[in-house]
């Protein structure tokens, strides 16, 4: 299965797999990583779900949507790499995608 990289807020590195067809946002959550809130349950509408994502990946995600953008732009720790992990379909040709946990707001 694709691997996923998450680095922790205390900067801890943890491996995961993947399945193909679930979200980033629920593989982080599946994985029992409790950082990531999702409180919306992955509908774009609570931005608990934050991520920065490694700026070698960033070319191969979905291009943000309007309301994916409008609420990043509401995060304090929003950067250029900022995205909403439930936003993000994993699939094989993301192997080894490494996203680290945003601050909390
Ligand atoms: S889980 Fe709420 S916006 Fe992603």
């Amino acid at each position: 299965m694709p691997k996923l990289i998450v680095t922790l807020r205390d900067g801890e590195e943890r491996e995961i797999e993947g399945a193909a067809g679930l979200s980033v946002m629920e593989i982080i959550r599946d994985a029992g990583i409790d950082e990531i809130l999702a409180l919306c349950g992955g509908c774009c509408s609570c931005a608990t779900c934050h991520v920065h994502v490694d700026p070698e990946f960033a070319a191969k995600l979905p291009a943000r949507s309007e309301d994916e953008t409008d609420l990043l732009e509401s995060s304090s720790s929003r950067d250029d790499y900022s995205r909403l992990s439930c936003q993000l379909p994993f699939d094989a040709s993301l192997d080894g995608l490494k996203v680290r946990i945003a601050e909390e707001d």
